[in-house]
């Protein structure tokens, strides 16, 4: 798959954990964001990811923030983009198979209860359902 990932300085470790495991599957993986601890402001980030998915091309895009909330909002903001805040492999399941999310968001300061390798292998797996599905996300698509 090809993926563009990107970070605000609340999620550098977890941005390069998701990279190195992505590129060791064999993804090829574009990355923006941040590498250090500098501060930076989430909206901005999200808005990266957002025009580099939008050039096409792109299966996905993953966004993380300290909690995922702050950047997953942000590139909700967007039109046609669709971030699901995922938590576990139930969410990352559902966020494709009823939502077809086409971005994920990830936090760097929260805990998880599963490795964050397997909700996104989750997400990666799972298939859009269509269907009553489509015409909701339609909906979605529609308010922005
Ligand atoms: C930055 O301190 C933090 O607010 C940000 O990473 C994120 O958690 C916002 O939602």
């Amino acid at each position: 798959m090809r993926i563009v990932i990107a970070n605000d300085h609340g999620a550098v470790e977890l941005k390069h954990r998701l990279l190195a495991w992505l590129q060791a599957q064999g993804h090829e993986v574009v990355n923006l964001g941040v590498d250090t601890e500098v501060r930076v402001d989430y909206p901005d980030q999200a808005v990266l990811a957002v025009q580099e998915f939008r050039k096409g091309g792109y299966d996905f895009g993953i966004v993380c923030c300290g909690t995922g909330i702050g950047i997953s909002i942000a590139a909700n903001k967007h039109s046609g983009i669709r971030c699901a805040l995922i938590h576990d492999s139930y969410t990352a399941r559902m966020a494709k198979e009823h939502n077809n999310a086409n971005f994920v968001a990830f936090g760097g300061r929260v805990t998880y209860h599963e490795p964050v390798e397997q909700i996104l292998a989750t997400f990666m797996a799972a298939e859009f359902e269509g269907g009553r599905h489509a015409q909701r996300v339609a909906k979605l698509d529609a308010l922005c």
